[in-house]
């Protein structure tokens, strides 16, 4: 009888350990890599594109722009992946499943979509790349669908909710990139 009891114990031991392997990792087709592809809006020439990579502490986010008046520039998700109207407000506002204020990508509070600024050189060339902690390829507050915008003016991190980024001079959509 008591031999009986170790081995049940033994093997409800064992399936334990499998259970809590298989919630531990990922979900099948579990996205890790998103990409979006900027176009540019009426009265603008300016092209992007974006990769966003999951990482150990967040989400690698990379860039590459061409096209921008020297300086800085807005950059944003946006709520909606509308880059339908002319001037891009079909995007919608900054991608703020959390109900934060608008602030600055190392804020602690702040919207999911606040990815700071890009700073674009004298020949209208622009690169980004850093790990955001905030973002999400799972669950409600996944960026996946989302809008990405790059605006005419700087971001302050402080103008309620907008960041006074002034208006939106190239607009993509995060898809599902391939895994690498
Ligand atoms: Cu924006
Ligand atoms: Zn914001």
């Amino acid at each position: 009888m008591k031999t009986i009891a170790l081995v049940l114990a033994a093997g409800l031991a064992l399936f334990s350990v499998a259970a809590a392997a298989r919630a531990a990792a990922p979900a099948a087709g579990s996205v890790s890599h998103g990409i979006a592809v900027l176009h540019p809006g009426k009265d603008s020439v300016v092209k992007g594109t974006v990769h966003f990579k999951k990482e150990a502490r967040g989400v690698r986010v990379t860039g590459a722009f061409t096209g921008l008046a020297a300086g800085t520039h807005g950059f944003h998700i946006h709520e909606f992946g509308d880059c339908s109207a002319p001037d891009f407000t079909s995007a919608g506002e900054h991608f703020n499943p959390t109900g934060n204020p608008h602030g600055a990508p190392t804020d602690a509070k702040r919207h999911e979509g606040d990815m700071g600024n890009v700073n674009a050189t004298s020949d209208g060339n622009a690169t980004i790349d850093y790990v955001d902690s905030h973002l999400h390829f799972d669950g409600a507050p996944s960026i996946l669908g989302r809008g990405v915008i790059v605006h005419a003016n700087p971001d302050d991190f402080k103008t309620q909710p907008t960041g006074n980024a002034g208006g939106r001079v190239a607009c993509g959509v995060i898809g599902i990139a391939k895994s690498e």
